[in-house]
């Protein structure tokens, strides 16, 4: 049975989520999980130069990306606004969540009424989160999901990811095509930004450094199965030097695997709910 506790993480109001040896933080600024500490070994990345001012999203953990991935609408931050917005926790023994709901704020850059829901369940090597969308309005509204997973590995030259044998990608670098996976192993000797779209729900993306990550999702619409998306990210050395909080090193130390809806944008009518759900187990 999980526990959850007020804490501060970096100054950050937080929520300490407890079962067993499991131990996860989530802040109340972006209900991101910073921190999972499982058997006492911290399992997520967060670049030693985060920031947690509030000035922009933390560098690290798992930022939820909504309403948007990327910046197709540049009136949005990129990634949209979940991520840098202050969420409310909301207590409800077991089934204690994360909310957010419209405000002055989203409605100036995205006007829709929506409540987005968190939750993170933990079993002994397992940790769960469900992303809902629910459209709160009279109008249908069309987004993009995502839970952007930073990995904390070892050594990223001696790190593998399967689950991606036999799939073409969307690259997201360079010309930007389509194209086929290289084999059934894929090893991370530069930068990867890559889109695995219509990824299959009985399909596992595993990060194997030493120990292994078995990420499996899904994502439903109104309780039907709907198509999801897992982007596979390192930042490598160029892009690591280039980016503000990253240290020049920090490509060494983790690998993203991120699943989430962003092939399409989603449209979910008024009154209805659109759920990714994300399982985390460390084999
Ligand atoms: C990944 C994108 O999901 O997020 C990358 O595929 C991007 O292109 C990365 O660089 C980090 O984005 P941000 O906004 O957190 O710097």
């Amino acid at each position: 049975m999980s526990s959850f506790e007020k804490t501060s993480y970096n100054g950050l109001e937080a929520i300490k989520i407890s079962n067993g040896s499991s131990v996860v933080i989530v802040t109340l600024f972006g209900a991101h999980v910073c921190s999972w500490i499982l058997d006492g070994e911290e399992q997520l990345f967060v670049s030693s130069i985060a920031k947690f001012d509030q000035s922009k999203a933390i560098r690290g953990g798992i930022p939820v990306v909504f309403p948007q991935f990327g910046r197709p609408n540049e009136i949005m931050a990129q990634h949209g606004f979940a991520r840098n917005s202050i969420w409310t926790f909301v207590e409800a023994g077991e089934e204690s969540y994360f909310a957010l709901t419209d405000s002055q704020e989203t409605m100036a850059v995205w006007p829709h009424s929506f409540r987005l829901s968190l939750s993170v369940k933990l079993d002994a090597k397992e940790m769960k989160i469900h992303l809902g969308v629910e459209n709160t309005g009279s109008s249908a509204l069309e987004c993009h999901t995502l839970l952007h997973t930073y990995f904390r590995v070892d050594d990223i030259t001696k790190t593998t990811v399967t689950g991606f044998g036999g799939l073409s990608f969307q690259d997201h670098l360079g010309d930007h095509a389509t194209k086929e996976n290289e084999g059934e192993v894929n090893t991370i000797d530069r930068e990867v930004d890559r889109e695995y779209q219509d990824y299959s729900s009985d399909k596992t993306v595993s990060v194997i450094c030493g120990k292994q990550f078995d990420v499996q999702t899904k994502a439903t619409l109104d309780g039907n199965s709907t198509s999801f998306d897992v982007v596979f990210w390192n930042a490598w050395i160029e892009k690591s030097k280039a980016t503000g909080d990253l240290d020049d090193d920090a490509y060494k130390s983790y690998v993203c695997i991120e699943p989430g809806t962003i092939a399409d944008l989603k449209r979910v009518e008024a009154g209805s709910k659109l759920l990714l759900c994300k399982n985390i187990r460390v084999v």
